[in-house]
């Protein structure tokens, strides 16, 4: 277990922004950095303790930002260095730490570094990148990009083909090369010496790659091969976090979360084991990837419960046994929305939005809450393939009807269930045009259509909103140390219906009944737990008193936090 005391982040909550769609002041259609600065009192009433900032750098947005041209500049589409300075003083004012995402294994084709890098084989910065020569004649191995078609692309001029695992757009950066480590760690420190709190790190756990750069299998009915085997937690990424640590984090008091693509358990501890001196926490993919099917991420099949407490257990223990620390998510910018996802966003929205912030939050690690997840908003489900912006989308969209011939209206149903566009519509602040996120003719992505029954404004008039549960799960977190350092046991690990699980403290325990069931149910309390002494410290209905035998009723998606004096840590 670990010491009370802890670090910061290990209390905290994170609340993620993305820029582009929070708040619009300047009323182009876009949200910019003055807009999230109006809003952070919302934040804050929320609870939050952190806020993660998606990329505000200079960009051709082909991919939102994940597309770098300049690591020092503010995009001008989101505002100014000053906005920031501004957003980061009013935040820290606040008692609200920031983050920045660091997104450094690929820079933008537009980035200086690349446009002397590719004017020839002897320019200083060719090495910054990932070049091979062709062989006979063709690509240097078969990886597909994460963004379709191969992840090389030929320069006639150098006569040679770059690396890109995402769009051709996004060359990979040469580790290999000392130069590049000390660029991005100069690029880390102007940050931090600006006084940020620390960085999540875009696919961390691909910027090593496999010297000889095998072909990769070729799986889902694709073209290419995957690029995971030759390129995921490659043979030296824990040395070059080891560097980065010893070089630059270790002189700051900040947090780091990197996201780790293809990274089970048994990797990520050495990511994050204390002991190792890396990163903080990882973003792992374990529980989005249970209902992958025969299509990868776009294919109809739904999770299965046994599945996700399995995942979800074998994370709690496992980080608790190496020194590792959990960071907790059910959605983000590259994912569908939790309720739609994970819950019922019809008849059911609030309380299962609200029985997965409980499973979430009262779970060890740091959770992290996507924007719009605190009013329970929702995926759009009507939207057509000219409303959408994402590259990930528009790619799967062409595969699905041109290689694998499906309907327009199979290809739609895939993407309404899993694009990424569906968690980056704008915020719903209220009900007046544009949900209130914008007053612009159009804005960049258009606002989902059901802004005028879920929004900010709704959500604070109703007592009971999705919105005023998670500001008491923080809060929670926040008064309960056993959150933060209980240790996790699942119980009734075979209940297909259930998720519950235990926290158990020095002299108390936490009991976590988390219902996904669409019907009322019996559960059946733990017999060494149901004598003794215990309170409701939050629930999603109707207090949930057990009797004699145990047994309590649930409700739909109910979801109910017992805390029970007496039974002590083994
Ligand atoms: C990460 C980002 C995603 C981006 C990709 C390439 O997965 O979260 O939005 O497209 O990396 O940078």
């Amino acid at each position: 277990m670990m010491n009370e005391s802890g670090k910061w982040w290990q209390k905290s909550v994170v609340y993620q922004v993305y820029p582009k769609s929070f708040n619009d002041s300047n009323n182009d259609g876009v949200g910019d950095l003055n807009g999230i600065t109006e809003k952070l009192s919302y934040i804050k009433e929320l609870g939050a303790d952190i806020i993660w900032l998606n990329p505000i750098y200079d960009s051709p947005h082909v991919d939102n930002g994940y597309d770098i041209s300049n690591y020092r500049s503010i995009d001008a589409s989101l505002g100014t260095m000053m906005d920031f300075d501004q957003l980061l003083k009013r935040s820290h004012d606040l008692g609200l730490k920031v983050i920045l995402d660091l997104v450094v294994n690929h820079t933008s084709d537009q980035h200086p570094w690349f446009k002397e890098s590719k004017k020839s084989k002897n320019s200083s910065y060719h090495d910054y990148y990932i070049w091979k020569n062709p062989v006979e004649g063709h690509e240097p191995n078969n990886w597909g990009s994460s963004f379709g078609g191969s992840s090389w692309e030929y320069v006639k001029s150098v006569g040679q083909y770059y690396l890109h695992l995402f769009a051709k757009q996004q060359p990979d950066l040469n580790w290999e090369n000392p130069k590049v480590r000390q660029e991005v760690f100069d690029v880390m420190r102007f940050w931090l010496d600006k006084g940020i709190d620390g960085f999540r790190m875009d696919v961390i756990s691909l910027i090593s790659k496999k010297p000889d750069f095998p072909d990769g299998t070729i799986v889902q009915k694709k073209k290419f091969g995957d690029y995971y085997y030759g390129a995921a937690n490659g043979p030296r990424v824990h040395d070059y976090l080891k560097e980065m640590n010893k070089e630059v984090l270790s002189h700051y008091d900040v947090v780091t979360v990197g996201e780790t693509p293809h990274t089970n358990v048994e990797e990520a501890v050495k990511y994050v084991d204390r002991r190792r001196q890396e990163l903080d926490m990882v973003f792992h993919f374990d529980h989005m990837h249970l209902d992958y099917g025969e299509y990868g991420k776009f294919s109809k099949n739904r999770f299965k419960l046994l599945d996700l407490k399995d995942v979800l257990s074998r994370w709690q223990t496992e980080m608790a046994k190496h020194h590792g620390w959990n960071s907790l998510y059910w959605s983000n910018h590259d994912q569908a929305r939790a309720v739609s996802r994970f819950g019922n966003d019809g008849k059911y929205r609030v309380s299962s939005a609200k029985m997965l912030g409980t499973l979430l939050h009262m779970m060890q690690g740091t959770p992290y809450i996507y924007e719009g997840e605190e009013i329970g908003m929702t995926n759009v489900h009507d939207a057509k393939i000219s409303d959408y912006n994402d590259l990930e989308t528009l790619d799967i969209y062409n595969r699905f009807q041109n290689d694998y011939h499906l309907t327009e209206e199979e290809t739609m149903k895939a993407i309404h269930m899993k694009s990424r566009d569906n968690a980056r519509t704008p915020m719903q602040w209220d009900e007046s045009k544009n949900a209130g996120f914008s007053k612009a003719d159009k804005t960049w992505l258009k606002v989902n259509s059901n802004f005028r029954s879920i929004n900010v404004a709704r959500a604070k008039d109703n007592p009971d909103s999705v919105f005023y549960y998670y500001q008491k799960l923080i809060q929670i977190r926040h008064d309960y140390p056993i959150i933060t350092t209980g240790q996790y046991r699942l119980i009734d690990a075979n209940n297909p219906n259930v998720f519950s699980y235990e926290r158990i403290g020095n002299d108390n325990t936490l009991l976590v009944i988390c219902s996904f069931a669409e019907k009322k149910i019996q559960y059946k309390v733990p017999d060494d737990l149901k004598k003794l002494d215990h309170k409701v410290l939050i629930s999603n209905g109707d207090q949930y008193e057990w009797d004699t035998s145990g047994d309590v009723v649930l409700q739909p998606y109910a979801a109910v936090v017992y805390l029970i004096q007496g039974k002590e840590m083994l």
